[in-house]
């Protein structure tokens, strides 16, 4: 319980911007036999949660540990995602830049997930979580986990799906590396 609190203000402490580590909302290591992403990458495919959104930190938190839950649930072998984008405007590390996501078949291995957590069919994510979505595909260009070149798409763009919502979708195509096709 101790360990927790501390972990929670540990996500308090982090500036706007930075990554907020897989430790501080997730007690469970990934495991070493997940497959490795060999960066970098050419595709950032986004998505949303279909979740409720979260606001703040304790909340957001929470909703990491109930995508997770869902995840194991729906037989992936941990959470789907690279990364995931709170309400809050945080940056939460859900797998990192290094393993393989889940989300996309067919373009897993070349691509970074991102979710937003919420659900954005019927409206747009607030600014803060759009500014960090932005950050984030940023540090990864800068990190070289992502060629400069890459293609962003939405998830639907993909396969059959109505991930990440149309209003977010629509948001997108504004963005300077949005393609038609990935
Ligand atoms: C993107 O950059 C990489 C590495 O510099 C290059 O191999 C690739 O052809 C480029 N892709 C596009 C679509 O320009
Ligand atoms: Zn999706």
């Amino acid at each position: 319980m101790k360990l927790q609190l501390g972990l929670v203000l540990f996500g308090f402490t982090l500036a706007m911007g930075q990554i907020v580590p897989r430790g501080s909302w997730c007690p469970v290591p990934i495991s070493p036999r997940l497959p490795r992403l060999v960066g970098p990458v050419r595709l950032i495919i986004i998505h949303h949660t279909v979740t409720a959104s979260c606001f703040n930190p304790q909340q957001c938190l929470l909703a990491l540990r109930q995508i997770r839950a869902d995840h194991l649930r729906r037989k992936f072998r941990d959470i789907g995602y690279n990364f995931l984008i709170g309400g809050d405007g945080r940056i939460y590390e859900g797998l990192g830049f290094g393993i393989r996501d889940e989300h996309a078949p067919n373009y897993n291995s070349q691509s970074i997930g991102i979710a937003f957590i919420g659900n954005f069919q019927s409206g747009l994510p607030p600014p803060q979580m759009l500014q960090a979505a932005r950050t984030l595909i940023q540090i990864g260009v800068q990190r070289r986990q992502v060629l400069p070149n890459y293609t962003l798409v939405g998830h639907c763009q993909t396969k059959a799906t109505a991930c990440p919502g149309k209003h977010l979708l629509e948001e997108l195509k504004k963005w300077p590396r949005w393609q038609p096709k990935p």
